[in-house]
């Protein structure tokens, strides 16, 4: 689904993030699971992961990178007039994560609601947000993806529990002023027919919590990941290049691309595919490995915060996902 004209140019005025304290590294794994810390490195990238506290929910996380995008939007958060939280990962069924991240950060004048669509949730949010800004039904948003990936992980389970992590990405979408940045373009898609190669089975009304059901681990995540690879690759680099075009941009306009964190391997042949050189790919999953829904958002805020995009360059963010799901959206910054 593309983007069709729309009144008003919509910016990213500011990007937080927040990851929890505690370190997991690959060394640590080796004691849980038979694995090494070579198989995880050279098949994923990823060296460690953090998790969060007992007690630290997903709304905690998400507040938290929240109120920091909001500080650099230079915005209260009694000014947010809607908030998104993407997560597979909510601190309750019902109701929304949203509403708790409201009730934390204070923002009472906010419409709040969640969306699922696993790790390509925080861009179906920043397109979902840019229309209803675009359209004049809001002036501004706050979108978030956050992840508390620990609690649905089956920690017995060598080919799942090495690759995920816990942590939150925001940022804060609103009007533009003539002059300032804006999302370009925007696409998102879905194949449903792909359900079973990702997913937490259990734990909703098709499995509901039962004993026999948690000890059978169907209330953790489950994925055939060969399969995941091979989709993710041709949806993502189909998805980056819709939004390439529709903005006229090409290869060589784009400053970064910022994928989703899930294996360096993907990443790699999605720059491939593309045409961008990998010194214009953005990388941090190494740190944190997959979060899901906070990934790019996540990725985004690291590579805003360190300079690595200055204003007037054009970003290209790219995700994929369990449902299946994809999305990008091309940004002027
Ligand atoms: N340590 C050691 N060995 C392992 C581990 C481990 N942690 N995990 C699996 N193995 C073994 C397997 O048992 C298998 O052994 P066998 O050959 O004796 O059967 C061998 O390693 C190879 O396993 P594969 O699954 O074929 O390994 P592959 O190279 O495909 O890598 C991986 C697996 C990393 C999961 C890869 O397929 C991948 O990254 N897929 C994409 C996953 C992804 O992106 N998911 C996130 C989507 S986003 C979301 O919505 C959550």
């Amino acid at each position: 689904m593309s983007d069709s004209p729309s009144p008003h140019q919509v910016c990213i005025a500011g990007t937080g993030s927040y990851l929890p304290e505690k370190v997991l590294t690959n060394a640590d794994l080796e004691k849980i699971v038979d694995t090494t810390e070579e198989w995880i490195l050279s098949r994923t990238g990823i060296r460690e992961r953090r998790i969060a506290a007992e007690g630290e929910f997903t709304s905690h996380m998400a507040s938290k990178a929240g109120l920091k995008a909001l500080e650099q939007a230079g915005m209260t958060a009694d000014e947010v007039e809607l908030i998104i939280v993407a997560t597979i990962t909510p601190d309750t069924l019902t109701p929304a994560t949203a509403c708790y991240v409201q009730q934390q950060i204070g923002a009472f004048g906010a419409v709040a609601f969640d969306i699922s669509a696993a790790c390509s949730g925080f861009l179906y949010a920043m397109k979902i947000a840019k229309r209803l800004i675009s359209d004049g039904a809001f002036t501004n948003a706050l979108i978030i993806g956050a992840e508390k990936l620990s609690t649905f992980i089956n920690w017995e389970d060598r080919t799942t529990c090495v690759l995920f992590g816990d942590g939150a990405g925001a940022a804060v979408l609103r009007r533009a002023a003539p002059g300032e940045g804006s999302i370009l373009a925007t696409e998102m898609g879905t194949d449903g027919r792909l359900t079973h190669l990702l997913n937490i089975p259990g734990g909703g009304s098709a499995c509901p919590i039962t004993k026999d059901n948690v000890d059978q681990h169907l209330t953790t995540l489950a994925m055939l990941g060969k399969e995941v690879f091979k989709h993710a690759v041709n949806r993502m680099k189909e998805s980056a290049e819709k939004v390439i075009e529709r903005s006229g941009l090409k290869a060589e306009d784009i400053a970064l691309v910022v994928p989703h964190q899930a294996n360096l391997r993907i990443i790699d042949a999605i720059a491939e595919r593309l045409a961008v050189p990998t010194e214009r790919v953005f990388v941090n999953l190494e740190k944190y490995g997959n979060t899901s829904a906070a990934a790019v958002a996540i990725a985004l805020d690291e590579a805003n915060r360190s300079g690595l995009i200055k204003r007037g360059e054009h970003v290209v963010l790219v995700v994929f996902g369990a449902g299946l799901t994809w999305a990008a959206a091309a940004v002027r910054w």
